[in-house]
């Protein structure tokens, strides 16, 4: 089969199309046909060796997936050849074929295709574990959603708004503001024309924001501690600036604030069954029509360093999706 391979680490132009065994299967296990793959900013940083899932040489790259079961094992029950489904891989979703354990294949909402498919999970239980979980966000607050264009940042201004909260997002580029106040933000800062903070006191009367969403990190990270509200919650998301900031105490003395590390992975490895309940959830609203993935660009699978460089650039607007044919 044809898979986007990572012989060594480095930019994203390391990896090659290459023809490869395809994966065999075990017990408990499915095969699946991948039809789409998303493009994932954790994609850049494995390729590169600076994430935290440090996966031998060679691998295949990505990891979200979307497609079709085209073989399950004898001992696997309630799941059919033909059957349209949503799972991570990792590494290996960069690819014609995968198999999984059987019993981590979710199954995609009718509403969506192939390609919204891949750019759902990953994005939605992000935000949502972060915002609602960790952040116990209520309608009413106000939100701070940074890197609100992104992979992660978009699902967070969808989510906190359908859970009726005063949202203020910010970005780098007035275009793709434009898309998150589509999504429903309230009030968009380009954080390029001289910072959020006093705007975001400004919009909240004095108070800061209840809860500030941070996948950027950096001088935003910084910026954030001064407008956060009485007893607010700094959600650590990632630092997609490149800087991971370092916290100065007396600032969460000052604000009574949480700074809190999220972890949407690890939270669903920790445990299982709230992550599972959180992923129903999700599918929930999904099927509900309540869910939308964006997905900016839409590149076939041997273009894969092209789309990892169009996110590494900032171009993308929420997600850039591979498809396999
Ligand atoms: N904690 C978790 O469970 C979890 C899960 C998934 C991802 N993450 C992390 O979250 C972060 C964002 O992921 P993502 O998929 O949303 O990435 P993304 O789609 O590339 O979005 C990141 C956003 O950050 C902003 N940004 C600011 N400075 C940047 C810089 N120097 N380079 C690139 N972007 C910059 C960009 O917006 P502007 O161009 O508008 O400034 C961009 O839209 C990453 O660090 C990723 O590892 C965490």
């Amino acid at each position: 089969m044809k898979a986007i391979v990572c012989r060594e680490l480095g930019p994203p132009s390391v990896l090659r199309l290459e023809e490869v065994p395809e994966p065999v299967m075990g017990p408990g296990q499915a095969r699946v046909r991948i039809k789409a793959a998303g493009i994932n900013f954790p994609d850049i940083l494995t390729v590169a060796g600076q994430y935290q899932h440090k996966p031998d040489l060679p691998f295949i790259a990505g990891f979200e997936t979307a497609g079709e079961v085209i073989e399950v094992a004898a001992d696997v029950d309630g799941l059919s050849p033909g059957q349209r489904v949503m799972m991570r891989v990792r590494p290996g979703g960069f690819a014609e074929q995968a198999v999984v354990d059987a019993d981590t294949l979710l199954p995609t909402p009718e509403r969506f295709n192939d390609i919204t498919a891949a750019a759902f999970i990953v994005g939605y239980a992000t935000a949502y574990h972060c915002l609602l979980d960790r952040g116990e966000l209520q309608a009413g607050q106000w939100a701070l959603i940074h890197g609100a264009s992104g992979g992660v940042g978009l699902p967070a201004v969808e989510l906190a708004k359908l859970h009726g909260a005063k949202v203020i997002a910010t970005g780098g580029d007035d275009g793709k503001l434009a898309k998150v106040a589509e999504y429903g933000a309230d009030h968009v800062i380009n954080y390029r024309r001289g910072g959020f903070r006093e705007r975001v006191k400004e919009l909240t009367g004095g108070r800061g924001a209840d809860v500030v969403y941070d996948p950027v990190g950096g001088d935003v990270f910084d910026e954030s501690l001064r407008c956060i509200a009485w007893r607010g919650r700094l959600l650590v998301v990632g630092f997609a600036s490149g800087r991971i900031p370092e916290l100065p105490l007396n600032r969460a003395l000052l604000k009574g604030c949480a700074v809190i590390g999220c972890r949407a992975g690890e939270f669903r490895r920790q445990q299982p069954e709230a992550g599972a309940a959180m992923q129903q959830t999700l599918l929930e609203l999904a099927n509900q029509g309540k869910l939308h993935p964006h997905v900016s660009h839409v590149l076939p699978l041997e273009r894969a360093v092209e789309g990892l460089t169009l996110l590494q650039d900032r171009q993308v607007v929420g997600k850039a999706v591979l498809t396999v044919p």
